[in-house]
């Protein structure tokens, strides 16, 4: 089993501390840092785009891992790129260019990532996984966080992981949405091994260092 890797989501931040509360996620051992961009489109939301990928770069060393959730993505990745993201996620749902999109994301010298919304199915993925750095499999309906974990996706993430393992593709295998303690565990129990998670790290409830620990600790048993 690959080392689970812990990407806090930053949306759930205190947006007036940004730049400390990165601090504070790298500080307690995260491995990325995961930037929901959302266009009002795709999503009904809208959040951040690359003056605040500008800002998240300035202030971690660790990987950006930015999940792109709008339309005609391939109109902005080059700027997303430029803005200092590690990773692109686009979602499959939007790229009708698929090959294309992919190759344009690793030309811009960016890790490459599909995300898939909870209906889409595991085997739309299997004409592109050569092409993978990561897939995100989306464990709520995209849009907000805060939302409850869909235990219906854990059969596609076992998919997903036999499809990974049998590419021979060191290929991060992510969930993404209401990952909490308890669902941690489900998802990395099914073959995920990046655990994206805002609510639970990013929270009045505790600091962000006992988020992160806790959230490492379930897993880890
Ligand atoms: C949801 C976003 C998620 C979100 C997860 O559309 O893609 O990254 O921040 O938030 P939680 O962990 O609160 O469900
Ligand atoms: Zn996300």
């Amino acid at each position: 089993m690959n080392k689970i890797r812990i990407a806090p989501s930053i949306l759930a931040a205190d947006f007036a501390r940004l730049g400390d509360q990165i601090r504070d996620a790298e500080a307690a051992g995260s491995d990325l840092i995961h930037v929901d961009v959302m266009d009002g489109r795709f999503v009904p939301n809208i959040t951040m785009g690359p003056v605040v990928i500008e800002a998240a770069r300035r202030s971690t060393s660790l990987p950006l891992d930015v999940h792109l959730m709008i339309v005609e993505p391939e109109h902005h990745l080059e700027a997303i790129a430029k803005a200092g993201a590690t990773r692109i996620d686009v979602h499959w749902e939007v790229s009708p260019n698929l090959h294309r999109t992919l190759q344009t994301i690793r030309d811009l010298g960016c890790e490459v990532g599909v995300a898939v919304n909870p209906h889409t199915p595991a085997n739309f993925l299997s004409d592109v996984i050569h092409m993978l750095d990561a897939i995100l499999v989306m464990t709520v309906n995209p849009g907000f966080g805060g939302q409850a974990f869909l235990p219906e996706t854990l059969p596609k993430i076992r998919q997903l992981r036999t499809m990974i393992d049998e590419s021979g593709r060191a290929i991060d295998l992510g969930v993404d949405g209401g990952i909490q303690n308890d669902t941690a565990k489900m998802a990395v129990t099914a073959g995920a091994n990046v655990l994206i998670a805002g609510s639970v790290i990013f929270t009045d409830k505790h600091s962000v260092d006992a988020g992160v620990k806790r959230l490492r600790e379930q897993v880890a048993k």
